[in-house]
């Protein structure tokens, strides 16, 4: 049997690794649609890794609480140090879960739901299998944030794939993941009863952030 991914061993260079390899333009992407979120009221926060981007949003939206689910314990413990260490209250309004996105308790309905570089750690059918978790536990008209790396068409189009693929081969050595291409999510967050409202490419169409929307009554 395969062993499960663990990014417990990539968790405290993760950060830098990321600047090295691609500068701040993921941090750009995950922040793109921050001043959306600040309406939001229950988050659930999936593979947010060491919690930059939770910091930033309790940080930005203090009436937000969050449940944040990742399989990492020290990516978990990288995040609930960074989110601590806002304020002496913080900690009453997030709780961590270390078990998979997949099959996580709920404690919805959540009006943010936020899976930045996540999505695209997941085969297609394990994608399919969150989002028909998920979804039942969102409140009407919930939001869903994604960034995810892209293959944009054109010129762009070879040196994009050329770099997907060095990435999953990067994560697989160092983290076992086994995921060898980017995952479809339009089709089943469609079908779950989403509409994408917003979306914003990044560095050359390399990276995307987008902004979806869920509406009970599509369901
Ligand atoms: C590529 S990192 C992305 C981290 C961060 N969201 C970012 O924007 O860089 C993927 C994260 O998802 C977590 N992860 C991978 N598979 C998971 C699963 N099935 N359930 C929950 N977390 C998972 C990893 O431990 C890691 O923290």
């Amino acid at each position: 049997m395969l062993t499960q991914p663990s990014f417990d061993l990539i968790a405290r260079p993760y950060r830098w690794l990321e600047y090295l390899t691609l500068g701040r333009a993921l941090e750009h992407c995950r922040l793109h649609f921050l001043p959306n979120l600040l309406q939001q009221r229950r988050a659930l926060i999936l593979g947010d890794g060491d919690g930059r981007f939770l910091a930033e949003l309790l940080t930005q939206n203090p009436h937000l609480h969050a449940d944040a689910v990742d399989t990492s314990a020290t990516m978990l413990q990288l995040l609930r140090q960074r989110c601590e260490a806002l304020a002496p209250n913080v900690s009453k309004r997030f709780t961590t879960h270390q078990t998979s996105a997949l099959t996580c308790p709920t404690d919805g309905p959540y009006d943010l739901v936020v899976t930045h570089f996540f999505l695209d750690c997941l085969t297609q059918p394990d994608l399919e299998t969150l989002i028909h978790h998920i979804a039942p536990n969102l409140s009407s008209e919930a939001l869903w944030l994604i960034s995810d790396f892209h293959i944009p068409s054109g010129l762009m189009r070879l040196p994009a794939k050329i770099l997907v693929r060095s990435l999953y081969l990067a994560f697989r050595i160092l983290t076992n993941l086994r995921t060898t291409k980017l995952p479809n999510h339009a089709t089943p967050l469609k079908q779950a009863g989403l509409t994408r409202i917003a979306r914003q490419h990044l560095l050359a169409g390399l990276l995307v952030t987008e902004l979806w929307q869920f509406h009970s009554a599509a369901r």
